[in-house]
């Protein structure tokens, strides 16, 4: 049942100013339809490789190619690659603050239909759908800024969802997320699995990685990969863990 290999890091390594270590030679493949856990202690370089994943951060050393094409800054500074790349891959930040910026949620969530160049009509009906989906639509002349914490992750969450990218990255999805809040993002991380969404999810959360992925990696606090597992339960190997700082 595995897909076409989507993006593929190789060999990956990173610091930042040159000096503060994030990734030491760290390698995966997402295929499509899989979703593949990144699990690691705080610090082991989780959101520098989905920053990687997601054209946002570029390694000094290894490679990094995206639906067949290499990923780089000089590749995305052409504006069509830079296009197709970004309406295939979204990133949704730890923090929601950090996407939401227009004076209302309905605008921050116009902003990335219009990156994709689409239509007013076309604007407008995924809005309305991905704000459906997600429950917001009674929030969509709010402020982003004066809504609650998990308001502001169903919004951030639209922003990306609304150019429907065939892959998806979170960034610690349910992090200070209230128990309530929690259990909606995880039902919605499941049907969009369902739907064969590739999903990337980095947590430090091993019961999630559990119920959500097909597959787990493991970075380690020196920032190489440490494990590889077929299935996020399979991590039962408590030495790697451990070591991993995951337990
Ligand atoms: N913008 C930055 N400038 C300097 N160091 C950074 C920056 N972002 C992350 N780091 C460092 O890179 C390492 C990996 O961080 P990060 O990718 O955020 O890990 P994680 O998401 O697993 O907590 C950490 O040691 C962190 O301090
Ligand atoms: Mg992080």
């Amino acid at each position: 049942m595995p897909g076409d290999i989507l993006l593929s890091a190789d060999g990956l390594s990173h610091r930042y100013l040159d000096r503060y270590p994030a990734l030491d030679s760290v390698s995966v493949e997402v295929r499509e339809g899989e979703s593949l856990a990144l699990l690691g202690a705080n610090g082991s370089g989780k959101s520098t490789l989905l920053k990687v994943l997601a054209g946002l951060v570029f390694c000094r050393a290894g490679s990094f190619e995206a639906f067949g094409e290499q990923v780089n800054e000089e590749t995305l500074a052409d504006h069509a690659a830079n296009a197709r790349f970004r309406s295939r891959v979204g990133l949704v930040f730890q923090d929601p603050a950090a996407q939401l910026f227009s004076a209302s949620v309905s605008e921050d969530l116009q902003f990335g239909c219009r990156q994709l160049g689409l239509d007013r009509t076309e604007t407008t009906r995924r809005v309305a759908d991905v704000a459906g989906m997600l429950g917001i639509v009674d929030l969509l002349d709010r402020s982003p800024a004066h809504l609650s914490l998990g308001q502001q992750k169903r919004a951030a969450i639209g922003t990306v969802l609304v150019m429907s990218p065939q892959v998806l990255l979170f960034d610690e999805p349910t992090a200070a997320l209230d128990p309530r809040t929690t259990a909606w993002l995880v039902g919605l991380l499941t049907r969009l699995r369902a739907s064969g969404r590739t999903l990337v999810i980095a947590t430090h959360d091993l019961g999630l990685a559990a119920e959500l992925s097909d597959r787990a990696i493991v970075l380690g606090e020196d920032h190489r990969v440490v494990a590889h597992a077929a299935t996020p339960l399979a991590l039962a190997d408590q030495r790697v863990l451990t070591a991993a700082n995951l337990i």
